[in-house]
């Protein structure tokens, strides 16, 4: 059975990315009503932050070593988001533009992915990601219109960039923008979007 993963790091009510999600999520169901769905609200999961704790947790279990009490109640988090993002064979991602990057939560999260031996190697000729047949759509909305390429963007690039060190190269995107910067167009903008995430999940 396909297993795919919703993930969501927006707690707006009025979310734009949100819309996206939703939009993606129902015609998804629609059309593939067999798979099985899992959804993820990024901003109702603990995620403890990478740090000192969580490094020497790591650490310690590639080593065998045995885990202090705090560290193994944040690596079982951290197990549990890596686990289930490996088991699921295609990825939504949904999220906005805030200053610049996504929102913390969601580099929290794509922090947890990063694990030699299961989502990267080291190899003599570099890093190989272990990932090459996942398949992600992202789904992001920014107020402000950024031409390819701006290195000013790190929302979207952001991610694809983290899902490139995973192998995952089949990344569909839907992003809305400019409705800020043009608030006269604002509600079509939005609508051509949400028109765009309802085709993509159909065809996912
Ligand atoms: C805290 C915050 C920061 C933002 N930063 C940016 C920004 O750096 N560039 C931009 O173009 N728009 C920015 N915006 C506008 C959002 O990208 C826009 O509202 C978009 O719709 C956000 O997605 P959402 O509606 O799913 O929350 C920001 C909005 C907020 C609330």
């Amino acid at each position: 059975m396909t297993t795919t993963l919703f993930v969501k790091a927006n707690n707006r009510q009025e979310s734009v990315s949100g819309k996206l999600y939703y939009a993606f999520l129902d015609s998804y169901r629609a059309s593939y009503p067999d798979d099985k769905v899992i959804e993820i609200d990024l901003f109702n999961e603990p995620l403890p932050y990478l740090g000192d704790v969580m490094i020497s947790g790591n650490f310690k279990t590639s080593q065998g070593m045995e885990l202090t009490l705090e560290e193994k109640s944040v690596n079982d988090v951290v197990a549990k988001h890596l686990e289930q993002f490996v088991a699921a064979d295609k990825v939504v991602i949904a999220f906005p533009l805030w200053n610049l990057t996504v929102p913390a939560v969601l580099h929290t999260y794509l922090d947890y992915m990063h694990h030699p031996r299961k989502t990267f190697k080291y190899t003599a000729e570099g890093l190989v990601g272990l990932l090459p047949n996942k398949k992600v759509a992202l789904l992001n909305a920014r107020g402000g219109i950024y031409a390819e390429g701006d290195s000013s963007e790190m929302a979207v690039s952001f991610v694809k960039n983290h899902l490139n060190v995973f192998g995952i190269t089949d990344i569909s995107t839907v992003v809305v923008e400019g409705h800020n910067q043009y608030p006269d167009q604002r509600e079509a903008i939005i609508e051509e979007g949400i028109y765009k995430a309802v085709q993509m999940a159909k065809n996912f």
